[in-house]
């Protein structure tokens, strides 16, 4: 095996093992001159998040691995930490070091009679695990408001998760980068959620407790920033939720990835 080619093949594993997740669909490019990792800034091309690190890769490939402390700091992928020679200042306290979390949305159009099914799954710490589940519904259908949920979460790996949703029938998910991620507190909220009872997005229920709900919360507590409103429009409709299949639209915004 030459060099370059046990470069790729450690590339390979530590693409997929350390950082499962990069986004091909960026609009950064990349100098054609320009291979291996950059920061945004760096790379001095518009559509190119400054904070974000890209893999330039042959070909013009692109790809983003999200938010990285060093690129935001200084612009590099290491920033050098030593004070000034002629500093008199006590060193600085160091920066906690940022950890990135991974969140899930997976999505069934078809279920619930065409108003759609969302599931959840996020990464626990900067290992390839990942905690995951559904709320599906109630138990007996027709009785849909305050009563039982049928649920299940699971926990593996990424590949574990994403083979899981794809044997109940789920066609589409999408997932996105965060960061300080609160692996803990969202299983809290998970724990809470699954003794919780269902009620039904719709007449006679006076309350809203579905897959949808359970899904925004347990994210939510992970600190994913970037979930779409639940509700349709405020000013005009109160606090009317979405439906699941527009709400997941919101999520991914045209970007959905199929299973
Ligand atoms: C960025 O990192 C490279 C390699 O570690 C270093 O040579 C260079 O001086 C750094 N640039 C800045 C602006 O810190
Ligand atoms: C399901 O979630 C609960 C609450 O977070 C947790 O205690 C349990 O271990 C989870 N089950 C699996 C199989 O991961």
């Amino acid at each position: 095996m030459n060099s370059k080619c046990l470069f790729a093949f450690l590339l390979v594993i530590f693409v997929s093992e350390v950082y499962p997740i990069c986004d091909y669909k960026t609009k950064c490019k990349c100098p054609s001159t320009k291979q291996g990792q950059y920061c945004g800034k760096t790379l001095g091309v518009s559509g190119c998040d400054p904070t974000h690190v890209y893999e330039c890769e042959p070909y013009g490939k692109v790809c983003d691995y999200g938010f990285r402390s060093s690129c935001a700091e200084c612009g590099n992928l290491t920033c050098s930490n030593q004070p000034p020679p002629s500093s008199t200042k006590p060193p600085q306290k160091q920066e906690p070091t940022i950890q990135n979390g991974e969140a899930c949305v997976f999505h069934c159009k078809s279920c619930a009679s065409g108003f759609g099914h969302v599931a959840w799954g996020f990464r626990i710490g900067n290992d390839n695990k990942y905690t995951y589940g559904s709320d599906d519904g109630p138990d007996n259908k027709l009785h849909e408001c305050d009563v039982a949920k049928k649920w299940w979460n699971s926990s593996g790996t990424r590949a574990e998760m994403l083979s899981r949703f794809k044997r109940e029938n789920y066609v589409n998910y999408y997932c996105k980068n965060t960061v300080n991620p609160n692996a803990e507190f969202a299983q809290k909220r998970m724990s809470e959620l699954k003794t919780q009872k269902y009620f039904l997005n719709s007449p006679p229920c006076k309350k809203v407790a579905n897959c949808l709900t359970d899904t925004y919360e347990i994210l939510y507590a992970y600190n994913m920033l970037k979930l779409p409103s639940k509700y349709v429009d405020t000013l005009k409709y109160g606090d009317l939720l979405k439906y699941p299949n527009t709400w997941f639209e919101d999520w991914c915004d045209n970007k959905c990835w199929s299973l």
